[in-house]
């Protein structure tokens, strides 16, 4: 599989295509220092069982018609693994997969540019779909469904139409909220599949294969503590399988067993249950200043110093799997687990409000 961007020598269409149809500003969004870590092929991306076996179903049918797969929408928070996937489901096809997000396809010329350089069974995967500006995702409708670019070049009474035929390929979306995509663009896709929080019995197969690739030496005990702490999310058991592995390297201590793993990640306060600095100071606003809640996710940001749209996408949606935390219609709530958690005593009104209504925990 070539992982392509847009900006890659080779990638520029040779000199003399209109300046229309010349890719711009396509970053692909790949922080850093992941590449090595991620898995290529489905056989190596652990967990998500049922959304692999949707996957491998219709990744059969598709070669078995020797078609391009399906336009593929994947959501859930950051971390789940939506980037990997949609790699390795190129490589699986064994086709390229040219990456970008939907803030770099500001103006028309930028999806058009990579539209036109797709070969067929390509896929296209576009990160944070539902940022996509409006004459992109226009542009975007036709492209996916009927397999054509319909243009409107120059303007006012010069402006003329133009329909060019495109190969067919496979559109990846990907985003942590599905409900802000547009009706139209959400029902163009064939396959819309939510990326689950990880159990811990499957992040520690993840962390031992990141310790064999890292070459540390990491005991099962040493990889469930980390997993335990990893809030359900492969990045973060990555992450701080690094920081653990730092603090073993520092102190000259191999293997890293459970205890150390635990004494490495205090230092970072991240907590048993994986919570850090925001997540506590999120429950402690709630239980200290509002009486648990309920509380507006404004007042949250504005007392945390985050921005409203990060507390919903990164923090609380592990928060309420570990039901720690409610959305309820008049605002946030923190439960009687969350008061717990965090050495409180939950007042019986609290109790009352929120009465065999808790999460189940990981
Ligand atoms: N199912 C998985 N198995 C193994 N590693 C994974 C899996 N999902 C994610 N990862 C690891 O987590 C990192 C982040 O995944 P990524 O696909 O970038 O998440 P997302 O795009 O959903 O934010 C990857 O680089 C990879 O190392
Ligand atoms: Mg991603």
């Amino acid at each position: 599989m070539a992982i392509v961007s847009s900006q890659s020598p080779q990638e520029r269409p040779a000199g003399g295509r209109a300046p229309l149809l010349q890719p711009q500003a396509n970053t692909p969004e790949m922080p850093p220092g992941e590449d090595t870590l991620r898995p290529q092929r489905l056989a190596d991306y652990l967990g998500q069982t049922e959304l692999k076996q949707v996957l491998r179903i219709a990744l059969a049918a598709a070669q078995s018609r020797a078609e391009a797969l399906d336009h593929l929408l994947l959501y859930g928070p950051p971390g789940l693994g939506k980037t990997t996937l949609a790699l390795i489901l190129a490589a699986e096809l064994g086709v390229q997969c040219r990456v970008t997000s939907a803030p770099a396809l500001e103006r028309p010329r930028d999806i058009v540019g990579l539209l036109v350089n797709l070969q067929p069974r390509d896929v296209l995967f576009i990160d944070e779909i539902h940022r996509l500006p409006r004459v992109t995702e226009e542009i975007l409708y036709s492209a996916m469904e009927d397999f054509r670019l319909d243009i409107t070049l120059g303007k006012g009474q010069s402006a003329r139409s133009r329909s060019l035929p495109l190969p067919r390929f496979t559109l990846v979306g990907a985003t942590t909220r599905v409900g802000a995509l547009s009706s139209p663009l959400r029902d163009r896709f064939g396959l819309v599949q939510r990326l689950r929080f990880y159990q811990v019995a499957e992040l520690q197969p993840i962390l031992a294969r990141a310790a064999q690739i890292l070459q540390v030496d990491l005991t099962p005990e040493g990889a469930a503590e980390i997993a335990r702490r990893a809030r359900g999310t492969p990045r973060i058991a990555n992450r701080l399988l690094k920081r653990v592995r730092d603090y073993a390297q520092v102190q000259q201590v191999s293997p890293i067993t459970a205890d150390l793993a635990a004494a490495a990640l205090e230092l970072l306060e991240v907590d048993p249950r994986g919570l850090d600095w925001t997540d506590r100071k999120l429950l402690g606003i709630l239980i200290e200043q509002y009486g648990g809640g309920p509380a507006g996710l404004d007042t949250l940001a504005a007392m945390t110093g985050e921005d409203p749209q990060t507390i919903e996408d990164v923090y609380e949606p592990y928060l309420m799997q570990i039901g720690y935390l409610q959305r309820t219609p008049r605002g946030r709530v923190a439960t009687p687990l969350a008061w717990q958690h965090l050495g409180f005593t939950p007042p019986e009104s609290q109790l009352m409000l929120l009465s065999g209504n808790e999460g189940t925990g990981l």
